[in-house]
């Protein structure tokens, strides 16, 4: 995570001197605008969506599941991360201006995240503030059953657009992609093996894919949080889907953890 903040932050000074470029000639799209093989997403069609920010920055995405409480992913929170620094921005698809920036309160990450398995990658975030539903915010329900295989879902984010770029968006990016079940994902039609454990489901669909930056951000099939971006081999690797947290297998700690947050 600070790796792609530094990048990030040289990516942005890498700018400041390229100013000399006349504009027009300047790399804008498609470098602008995507997640990996994505397309713009309207926060209308994705209200539970918010960029998770520290110290005034993308950090990671989050799901509202109430009007108090956003499921992220534990990875995201890992030390020295500490809740006064984060806040969620509600209600926007760019993730520096528009919506809401809310305080978070404190957070909760599952006391089974290990991380170097991913295994129980979830977390819960109190804000500080009661966050106003409308046509921009909104919460999301979670799955009770984890989609089957090859059910169709629907990733949004402001991560990367390439494993390979230092560029990840402005604006908000979906893509369509496929369920690719837990037994699926590890058996050997993929390469990840015994690597995908029981908190986890897979998606996968040529050339597109969740990617850096993504991670805590929604998987949606059914109008259901069915899951949060995990983890992945590379981005839109060929036998490497997109690795997410199974909101299902992990509902009723999420149930537990927000009352308790
Ligand atoms: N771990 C990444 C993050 O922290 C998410 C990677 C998702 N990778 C993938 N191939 N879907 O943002």
């Amino acid at each position: 995570m600070y790796l792609l903040q530094i990048v990030a932050l040289l990516g942005f000074l890498a700018l400041g001197y390229g100013a000399a470029i006349p504009t027009g000639l300047e790399p804008q799209s498609p470098l602008d605008g995507r997640i990996v093989g994505g397309v713009a997403a309207s926060i209308e069609n994705h209200p539970w969506m918010v960029s998770v920010q520290t110290s005034g920055s993308h950090h990671c995405g989050g799901s509202i599941i109430s009007n108090t409480i956003v499921v992220t992913a534990a990875h995201c929170l890992e030390s020295p991360i500490t809740a006064s620094v984060l806040r969620i921005r509600a209600g926007s698809n760019r993730r520096s201006y528009g919506g809401v920036l809310v305080q978070v309160a404190a957070f909760k990450a599952h006391e089974g995240y290990k991380t170097a398995s991913k295994v129980n990658d979830i977390a819960v975030l109190r804000l500080q503030s009661s966050l106003t539903f409308g046509s921009t915010i909104k919460a999301i329900a979670l799955a009770t059953v984890s989609p089957a295989n090859g059910a169709a879902a629907t990733v949004t984010g402001w991560g990367k657009i390439a494993y390979n770029s230092y560029t990840s968006t402005s604006t908000l990016n979906y893509i369509d992609t496929r369920i690719v079940s837990r037994s699926q994902c590890g058996s050997s039609s993929y390469s990840y093996g015994s690597r995908i454990r029981e908190s986890m489901i897979c998606a996968a669909i040529a050339n597109k894919d969740s990617c850096n930056g993504d991670s805590g951000g929604p998987l949606v099939s059914g109008g259901q949080l069915v899951g949060v971006v995990s983890w992945g081999v590379e981005c839109a690797a060929a036998k490497y889907p997109g690795v997410y947290a199974d909101v299902a297998e992990l509902r009723t700690w999420i149930l537990q953890a927000q009352k308790t947050v």
